[in-house]
């Protein structure tokens, strides 16, 4: 069981009122809220240990390394990756993907190559893909998903037997839906046709455990911001055989062995692909977001998360004119099939439209009530199109919510959506 109360003490925004009303924070998958142990961390490494990194020999420098290379072990170990040199510290997930694109997709893709995405990526995992495709004609393949947002891989195999795939990139959580695929036949599946696989786990990371060694994912990139850390940094893991075959990504201090004024020589991974300063406070932030994440068991965030996502269900459900989307669509037709996906297939968020009422009204009126969700197309329009809606609502848990919270939101909702119906 986790302590929810004890929980939200470490979290100081909770203690922030919103137009006279306690803050019911429901957009974890836009960003988290950080726990005091992160903002604490930060500050210390600001106030005692402050000097850049890998450069100087002074007792900060050496205390800012051993920070910064820290953070590589821990992520290392909450990846399970083989070798920590195959964990790259970047701006945040998206530019993550980026240097997949841009260096692995650059160095080994040709016209008529083609990577395969599914319908449930946001842009992040979309647009690098797409810019590939103008620079160097690469086809961009789409497995279609079903209205229950699973995915159709009978059009997996059928692409992947066309023979010119090289790369499978997928979410492993619907930043929509709460949508898991099943990355684990994907990337097998995708390996047995000799395509390498990316997962985008941004959405996951905090929910579920990562383990990259049983995925056997050749790419998988996260954000700091979303685990309960630091906006600013992100991460990529690589197989170290893929990084060592690709070239740098951005080009500066620190990623050369060797600078002349006609050529220069690239480090060895990881330093290869972390040209510049790099995020080093941010970095002791998302190791202290993993240590304190850490105290948890996977089984207790898992079952409490269930059960808010399944009280936001019940609460959303019976609204008037209201559709969830996707597995937990509150359709008769659909209704049966929820305990099953939302057991083994849901997980963070969930989103929903109601009828005549657009969602940034909806959300604008439960802001004011310091409710706040996310309104738009979250980032997946590929997405929403297939869906047949131009814009949803998203309500999105973390550990730090409450089954009480969820009610409240989900009462504030029903009068929200009733004074704005036509
Ligand atoms: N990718 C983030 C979201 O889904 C920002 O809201």
């Amino acid at each position: 069981m986790l302590d929810t109360a004890s929980i939200r003490r470490q979290f100081p925004i909770f203690s922030r009122k919103i137009g006279g009303r306690p803050l019911i924070y429901l957009d974890s998958a836009a960003t988290s809220q950080k726990p005091l142990a992160v903002l604490d961390r930060m500050r210390k490494f600001y106030e005692e240990d402050n000097a850049n990194v890998h450069r100087g020999m002074h007792e900060l420098a050496e205390r800012s390394t051993a920070a910064y290379e820290g953070a590589r072990t821990a992520v290392h170990e909450f990846l399970n990756t083989r070798y920590p040199e195959e964990i790259i510290f970047t701006g945040n997930c998206t530019e993550a993907v980026n240097l997949v694109a841009r260096s692995w997709g650059r160095a080994h893709l040709r016209e008529g190559d083609a990577v395969v995405l599914s319908a449930l990526e946001h842009h992040s995992n979309v647009v690098p893909w797409l810019q590939l495709k103008e620079e160097l004609g690469v086809e961009v393949k789409w497995i279609d998903c079903d209205d229950h947002g699973r995915l159709r891989i009978d059009m997996l195999d059928a692409f992947l037997r066309e023979g010119n795939v090289k790369l499978v990139s997928v979410t492993a959580q619907s930043n929509v839906l709460g949508v898991r695929p099943p990355l684990g036949d994907i990337i097998a599946t995708a390996h047995a046709h000799r395509a390498l696989a990316l997962v985008d786990a941004a959405q996951s990371v905090s929910h579920h455990p990562t383990d990259v060694q049983a995925l056997d994912c050749d790419f998988l990139a996260f954000s700091g911001h979303k685990l309960y850390g630091p906006s600013g940094i992100g991460v990529l893991y690589g197989k170290r055989e893929h990084l060592e075959s690709m070239p740098p990504f951005l080009g500066g201090g620190m990623m050369i062995r060797e600078v002349y004024r006609d050529r220069f020589t690239p480090a060895d991974i990881p330093q290869k692909f972390e040209a510049g300063t790099p995020p080093i406070a941010e970095a002791a932030g998302l190791a202290a977001a993993i240590r304190w994440l850490g105290q948890f068991s996977w089984e207790n965030v898992e079952n409490y998360e269930r059960a808010l996502l399944r009280s936001a269900w019940e609460a959303l459900s019976s609204v008037n004119g209201l559709t969830v989307l996707g597995p937990g669509s509150s359709s008769p037709r659909l209704c049966s099939g929820l305990s099953d996906g939302m057991d083994s297939d849901v997980s963070g968020c969930l989103s929903f439209v109601v009828t005549g009422v657009h969602p940034h009204d909806l959300t604008e009126i439960l802001g004011c009530r310091g409710i706040c969700l996310r309104a738009g197309h979250h980032c997946a329009q590929p997405l929403h199109r297939q869906l047949g809606v131009t814009a949803s609502t998203r309500l999105s848990v973390g550990i730090y919510n409450t089954v009480e919270e969820i009610k409240l939101a989900g009462q504030a909702i029903a009068d929200a959506a009733g004074a704005l119906r036509p």
